[in-house]
């Protein structure tokens, strides 16, 4: 938004009392110019003098309005930035120079901002840290109980198995292995819900872990992790993973791409997520619920998301996170 605009200076004077000055001095100097001049208006009032009438009044109106207009106009450059801001991208303010009503109105809208800021972030923190909550138990309830009762299943099979007669072990031997196969997918959808290896094994093999599901979408994975990254606490290791998830999910459902470039990097002391595909490209589609999302976070945590989409196609999702160097 147009933050270089700004709200141009002006007096102590409150705004009504500067418009009834500006009026007050445009009716004087008028009332001195007609007493001044040797005009006169006839009782019935003459062609000539009413030209002269005319005339004088189209001075009077153009005056007060170019006079009107220097007092008002801050006001209709207020209105408009109000109308731009935009609480997803936060950190935009209208520069405070006046000291009058209007730049107290200015000062007072970007306080509200600041508000506005700061609640958005505080709620939506928390609405996400429900959501994480509500997935570590669902998966924590996938594991223990359909998990356990798959593998008591297993078991109870293999007793089968090991006591089936030769016409019915095949059989018994292909339930084994859709068992077996709906355990791993619950195991999988766990994973998913919970990304246990964020705290066990680090970001890093989280990553590849997840970039890993994606490989029999038939996607070409190429990944790039610098080294000795700086440290990133647990919530912005979150929303990196959940950040990643999200546009790899996009790529495998959207971009029709075959191969996808995760890498997280640095760039001075911020930290840089990136997937870039080789896809269609966004085509201008209206961003969802899974691109709001991402965005929400990277706000929690003071990060910045980009999406950019080149004319020939392709699409990266780009997170920048500040760290503790960065501040
Ligand atoms: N990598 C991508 N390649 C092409 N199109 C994409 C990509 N990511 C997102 N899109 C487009 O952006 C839209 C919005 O994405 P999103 O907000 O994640 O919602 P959803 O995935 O639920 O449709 C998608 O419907 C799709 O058209
Ligand atoms: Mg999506």
């Amino acid at each position: 938004m147009g933050q270089a605009e700004t709200v141009k200076a002006g007096t102590g004077l409150p705004l009504y009392w500067r418009v009834c000055l500006i009026n007050g001095v445009v009716f004087l100097l008028g009332t001195v110019a007609l007493a001044l001049s040797p005009a006169t208006v006839s009782a019935r009032v003459l062609v000539s003098e009413a030209i002269v009438l005319v005339f004088g009044l189209a001075i009077i109106v153009t005056l007060n309005s170019l006079l009107l207009r220097n007092s008002l106009a801050p006001l209709d450059k207020l209105i408009r930035m109000m109308e731009k801001v935009d609480l997803q991208h936060p950190g935009q303010r209208i520069p405070e120079h006046d000291n009058g009503a209007v730049g107290h109105l200015v000062k007072s809208f970007n306080e509200m901002l600041t508000r506005l800021e700061t609640e958005r972030r505080m709620s939506n923190a928390k609405a996400l840290a429900a959501q994480e909550a509500e997935r570590h138990r669902i998966a924590q309830e996938l594991h223990d109980e359909i998990g356990q009762s798959f593998t008591a299943v297993l078991l109870g099979l293999k007793q089968v198995a090991d006591r089936a007669s030769a016409d019915v072990l095949p059989e018994v031997q292909l339930v084994q292995e859709q068992t077996r196969a709906g355990l791993e997918e619950v195991r999988q959808v766990a994973r998913r819900l919970r990304p246990g290896v964020l705290e066990d094994l680090g970001l890093h093999n989280a990553l590849v872990a997840l970039s890993n599901d994606f490989a029999p979408a038939g996607l070409r994975i190429r990944r790039t992790f610098t080294p000795g990254l700086p440290e990133l606490d647990s919530d912005a290791e979150l929303v990196v993973y959940r950040i990643a998830q999200e546009a790899l999910t996009n790529v495998a459902r959207h971009a029709q791409a075959n191969s996808v470039e995760l890498s997280l990097t640095r760039k001075g002391n911020d930290v840089v997520l990136s997937v870039k595909d080789n896809g269609r490209g966004l085509r201008g589609q209206p961003e969802g619920a899974g691109i709001g999302g991402m965005r929400e976070r990277a706000l929690i945590v003071g990060g910045d998301l980009e999406l950019t989409s080149g004319p020939t196609g392709g699409t990266e999702v780009r997170l920048t996170l500040p760290t503790e160097g960065s501040r």
